[in-house]
């Protein structure tokens, strides 16, 4: 359980760890509705991705994963533990993501994104990320299924 003092704590980026993913489930679990499970997260491990979290000795607040391959980036998982959202780990984890994609030679990020998911979709635009296209009936939903928004940046990020 994480108390509201725990926002104060500096939380540090350092690769994901196979032993990290119980909690990255966890976590994810709490902040999505249709979350990773713990195959993919050693999947994506095993395949090489940039698998980053924030954490400190105790906890993980953020993790996100990344393929990087012949030019181009594709965010593939973005999540902050619900009781530490809107305190930047977001953005942090994201530009870290995007800085080591952009040292390994990616001129451009794609993602994939919920039509209905307004807070991630604001904080990519806030970081200069574009609709580029949708794709229809994309993701499983609770009752229908949702459509994805497919969008873009060119890298650096100034
Ligand atoms: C999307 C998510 C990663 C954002 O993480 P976060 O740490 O809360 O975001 P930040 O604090 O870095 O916010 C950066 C900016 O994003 C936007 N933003 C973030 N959450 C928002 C919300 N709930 N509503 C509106 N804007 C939001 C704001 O512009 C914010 O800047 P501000 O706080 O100065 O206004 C987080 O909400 C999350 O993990 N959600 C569940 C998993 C998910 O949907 N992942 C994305 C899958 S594509």
């Amino acid at each position: 359980m994480l108390s509201p003092s725990d926002s104060k704590q500096q939380f540090f980026a350092r690769n994901m760890r196979y032993s990290d993913v119980d909690m990255v489930v966890q976590n994810e679990a709490m902040a999505y509705e249709h979350p990773w499970t713990k195959r993919i997260f050693i999947d994506c491990l095993r395949a090489g991705y940039q698998c980053w979290v924030l954490a400190n000795k105790q906890k993980i607040v953020a993790h996100g994963v990344m393929s990087v391959a012949i030019g181009e980036c594709h965010l593939l998982t973005l999540c902050v533990h619900p009781e530490f959202q809107r305190y930047g780990y977001g953005r942090k984890i994201f530009n870290l993501l995007l800085d080591r994609a952009y040292k390994l030679d990616a001129s451009e990020c794609f993602l994939e994104v919920r039509a209905g998911n307004g807070a991630a979709i604001t904080l990519y635009k806030s970081m200069g990320f574009a609709v580029i296209g949708e794709r229809k009936n994309y993701y499983p939903g609770k009752e229908s299924r949702e459509d994805a928004l497919i969008m873009s940046r060119s890298l650096p990020i100034p």
